[in-house]
């Protein structure tokens, strides 16, 4: 099935068709996907509805091509640009089709802007969780309470304008939702976790609003990837690289159930930048399996002199990636590969500019270790399409131990985004022995499962310290800890005082070079979960 469709030629209008058999239906959703980072969450909501949801490019896609697909309803996604200073690009002819058209954030100002409303850069932006109004008149939100919370993430603000008929509001966004003729706008996000009731939503949208009536359940999605995978092996040789988390140990047990006559697995280890809890636990998963090798690579120097002089954390990332590659191609020679395999996750390729093939501008968050790395044999990337939350669900129906499955995620790049300014071995230290306390005491405290993820940062700040009388100079270190879902979105976790003061207090006597301790309250948006 095609990805994203660009135009209605003969072949794209052929495979719809076909999918739309399969799933015995007449029925679609068109999801205009703006740039924002969470198109695919969208994607997820319907898919989980049993909606027919294709995503589509506003760069190539106009209105004739619309009129030929004939959707039951289009939703045009968030993303950077603004309806009015940069508007993204958009056939505005698509409004006048007459379809059921709901707009989320961006989406929403473009239609507004094409209406003839005010949008306008806001000096009260909103980014993170508000409270939204409404008067219990739109059949977006039949069904729910009148005050419910939702996370928003725009510059840009709608007018209160005549033109429209407004149903919620929040502090600063006058007309949150609106709606005018067959257009219907969220300011907000019902796609992401922190948005109360986000599922209804679009439920709302397309059975009540667009008169959707069939649902197709979700295929089983560990079978489908297994019987993908097992044509794509058939037989040969494939290079893991295993972290010890939960994403790329699901993929040992997708490629385990994959396996079929002659086929062979072999996982690597990276070791340097690492945490030694993460090769521990590699070892005592995977070691004594007998349907995979293992072998744990030690790239300590070749981290830090690639590292060497690097200060800005987009640097450092880069020079990461490029040994993180140069191990895999080698380790790929020796045990003569004919794939790479890799955990990565659509969070992963969203953030690094990429996933949906679509002309809109998608801002680069962070490039991530595991994208794009142009591997000199074929890559396997089985959770590409999925977020954490989705990933861990197929690794709950394939077996893999919970405690894989549960484990905060580790970023790939490891401490060098726990670390600010040059990566030293000093620092390595400090952070090592930083995030062996933090997560002791979390789970002293059995706190640890009560939080998607946390983290020790050794900051560049440097403190005046006074240590056994004496005075002396030591590095800030910044804890985090989120709840999150599948790490699109998060908010900062908020842990007892009681705990982050004993945390504070072992850090500061441990750790000789550690001088004070400081707590993150952030959510995300605006900051990312990872410091760096
Ligand atoms: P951010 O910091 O972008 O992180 O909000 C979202 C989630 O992704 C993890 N992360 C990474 N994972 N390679 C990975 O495999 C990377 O380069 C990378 N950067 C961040 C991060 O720990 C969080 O769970």
């Amino acid at each position: 099935m095609l990805q994203t469709f660009k135009r209605a030629s003969t072949e794209a209008l052929a495979e719809i068709a076909e999918e739309k058999k399969i799933r015995k239906t007449n029925e679609l959703i068109l999801l205009f996907s703006m740039g924002s980072q969470f198109d695919h969450l969208i994607k997820q909501k319907l898919d989980s509805l049993g909606v027919f949801c294709l995503v589509a490019d506003p760069a190539s896609v106009k209105a004739q091509d619309v009129k030929d697909l004939s959707p039951t309803g289009i939703i045009l996604s968030g993303g950077p640009a603004s309806a009015h200073a940069e508007p993204p690009p958009f056939d505005r002819d698509i409004f006048d089709l007459g379809i059921p058209t709901l707009g989320v954030c961006l989406g929403y100002q473009t239609w507004a802007y094409y209406a003839g409303v005010p949008v306008t850069s806001s000096d009260k932006r909103e980014f993170g969780t508000h409270l939204f109004t409404h008067d219990g008149k739109s059949p977006l939100f039949d069904g729910l309470p009148l005050q419910f919370k939702v996370l928003e993430s725009h510059g840009d603000k709608i007018h209160a304008d005549s033109k429209l008929t407004i149903f919620g509001t929040t502090e600063h966004a006058p007309a949150a939702a609106g709606n005018f003729k067959h257009l219907w706008g969220v300011q907000f996000h019902p796609e992401v976790t922190e948005t109360e009731y986000g599922d209804k939503i679009y439920e709302n949208f397309c059975f009540k609003i667009c008169g959707a009536k069939d649902k197709f359940p979700s295929a089983e999605m560990a079978e489908k990837k297994i019987a993908e995978l097992k044509n794509q092996i058939a037989g040969k040789n494939v290079l893991l690289a295993l972290s010890g988390g939960t994403d790329s140990s699901t993929v040992a047990y997708l490629l385990k159930h994959s396996l079929s006559e002659g086929a062979k697995i072999h996982g690597v280890y990276i070791k340097g930048i690492d945490r030694p809890e993460d090769e521990a636990h590699v070892e005592k998963y995977f070691g004594k399996e007998n349907w995979l090798t293992i072998k744990i690579v030690d790239a300590t120097d070749k981290f830090l002199a690639a590292l060497a002089g690097k200060i800005g954390m987009k640097e450092k990332r880069i020079a990461m990636r490029g040994i993180y590659k140069e191990i895999l191609e080698a380790e790929a020679k020796e045990f003569k590969a004919d794939f790479i395999a890799q955990g990565t996750l659509y969070t992963d390729i969203s953030e690094s500019g990429g996933g949906y093939d679509s002309g809109a501008r998608k801002a680069e968050i962070k490039i991530h270790h595991n994208v794009n790395l142009n591997f000199s044999i074929p890559e396997l990337q089985p959770l590409a399409d999925c977020v954490k939350d989705t990933g861990r669900n197929i690794g709950r129906a394939l077996g893999t131990p919970e405690d894989l499955l549960h484990r905060h995620p580790f970023p790939g790049p490891g401490l060098v985004v726990r670390i600010e300014g040059e990566i030293t071995k000093e620092k390595l230290k400090i952070a090592r022995a930083a995030d062996a306390i933090y997560m002791e005491e979390l789970r002293n405290w059995n706190l640890y499962q009560t939080i998607w993820q946390a983290g020790a940062v050794v900051t560049n700040s440097v403190t005046t310290c006074t240590k056994g009388d004496d005075a002396a100079e030591g590095y800030v270190v910044a804890l985090w800890a989120v709840w999150s879902v599948n790490g699109f979105t998060a908010r900062a976790a908020d842990l007892p005082h009681d705990f982050l003061s004993s945390v504070a207090r072992r850090i500061t006597n441990e750790i000789r070079e550690a001088g004070a301790v400081v707590y993150r309250i952030s959510d995300k948006p605006p900051v990312t979960i990872e410091w760096g």
